[in-house]
């Protein structure tokens, strides 16, 4: 196992009938603005359930959090929050309207002229050392931003990844009952973004890590046993919440302590959605798959590994039990309703051209947990996703 520091203070607050605790869980003098994202928070009625909790407290509401949120909108959302003086902001949504609220968050302790100085840090902290305190009510189980110190910010067209310890929510509340709402295709995203999660941590080269390699294993297990369950069910509660654990515990980082990580689908993914707006965990899908097939040596022993402890494959050569392994995790996805098919989402294949220049201008040119993905293997894995 590799050295780690491991560090995550966000309060779960898990469970139906729960939303009365946000007036423990925030300042009784706090004024709070409460982030929203397009329709869905207002429509099903949990602003209004929301307000009525803090009554007592100051509140004013920011909606028009787009899905991968813009720059734009979030500098518009910092400036009111500093006229307004707020002191605690509260997210309503899914991984767009947390991740928008970490941003403002750092934006409201940051002069204007210095607001851009938060992007392009990548994985390495924003040089901030002050942030709003912000608390969630998470409504779409997918991304993990309730219960970790990233986010995803658009801007010019691209994504750009942060992140900052300042910007754990101080609380979660995951409350089943408010993402029953989802359409199937976000819930399908989800389940394919937190197995993908999972996998960018689990699937690089073995370090003896059994406690992650195990707590892995269990949630990629659940989210093939609940997930499906969730998609097809909606009434299905007790599937439904072992599914949102998931999620959350996919992407809090207790996974990816203490050994390597490849974000390789993750990097090539974000710049489907920044050029074609194709939803996050679609994206993952499209990659995946072919990513492993180009990197199935690399990544063997412990692709054999989820093999046999995943998808439980004891018959074949160690070499049919990775392919069959790969095949049974797109076959998953195309279970949801997921494409893995570039070409199924009206793109022209000559459209990878222009995602490999923009992986250039980015810097994104030695992925993997050992940096040797460049942009040349990256055109051939989106050529045989095509
Ligand atoms: O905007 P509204 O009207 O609320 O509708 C949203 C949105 O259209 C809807 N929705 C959310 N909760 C709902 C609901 N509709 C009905 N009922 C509910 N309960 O769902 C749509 C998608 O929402 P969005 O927040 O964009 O989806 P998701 O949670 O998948 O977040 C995606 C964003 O997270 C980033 C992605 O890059 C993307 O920008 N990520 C953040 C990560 C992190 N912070 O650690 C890691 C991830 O890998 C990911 O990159
Ligand atoms: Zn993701």
């Amino acid at each position: 196992m590799l050295d780690f520091d491991y560090y995550n203070p966000t309060h779960i607050v898990f469970g139906q009938d729960r939303l009365n605790e946000l007036d423990k869980l925030i300042p009784e003098t706090a004024r709070v603005m409460v982030i929203f994202g397009g329709q869905s928070a207002k429509k099903f009625g949990t602003i209004d359930r929301v307000k009525d909790v803090l009554k007592s407290r100051e509140v004013i509401e920011f909606g028009g959090i787009e899905p991968n949120p813009q720059f734009d909108t979030l500098i518009r959302a910092t400036e009111l929050a500093k006229e307004k003086k707020i002191d605690f902001l509260l997210a309503v949504g899914g991984g767009s309207v947390m991740d928008g609220t970490k941003f403002i968050a750092l934006a409201t302790k940051t002069p204007a002229d210095e607001y851009h100085n938060l992007l392009s840090h990548g994985f390495s902290p924003v040089p901030a050392t002050d942030a709003l305190p912000l608390g969630c009510i998470a409504t779409l189980p997918a991304t993990g931003s309730e219960m970790n110190m990233a986010g995803v910010i658009t801007f010019n067209e691209q994504k750009y990844p942060f992140m900052s310890p300042l910007v754990f929510p101080k609380f979660s509340l995951l409350d089943p009952e408010l993402t029953l709402t989802l359409p199937k295709e976000q819930i399908a995203n989800g389940i394919v973004d937190a197995f993908i999660h999972v996998l960018e941590q689990y699937l690089t080269v073995p370090v003896n890590a059994k406690i992650q390699d195990r707590i892995a294993e269990g949630v990629l297990k659940t989210l093939i046993e609940d997930g499906p369950a969730t998609f097809d069910d909606n009434e299905d509660i007790e599937a439904r919440k072992n599914f949102i654990w998931s999620a959350t515990t996919a992407l809090c980082g207790s996974i990816g302590s203490g050994v390597p990580q490849d974000w390789s689908t993750h990097m090539i993914g974000h710049e489907l959605t920044a050029m074609y707006g194709i939803a996050h965990g679609r994206t993952l899908a499209i990659v995946l798959p072919s990513l492993l097939r180009e990197r199935k040596d690399k990544k063997h022993a412990k692709l054999l590994q989820f093999a046999e402890r995943v998808w439980d494959i004891s018959e074949g050569t160690e070499e049919e039990k990775v392919a069959l392994a790969i095949d049974k995790t797109e076959a998953f996805f195309n279970n949801l309703e997921v494409s893995t098919r570039l070409s199924d989402y009206g793109i022209e294949e000559a459209g990878i051209d222009n995602v490999i220049v923009n992986m250039e201008k980015m810097g994104l040119t030695t992925l993997s947990e050992s940096g040797d993905l460049t942009l040349d293997i990256v055109r051939k894995i989106l050529v045989a996703a095509y």
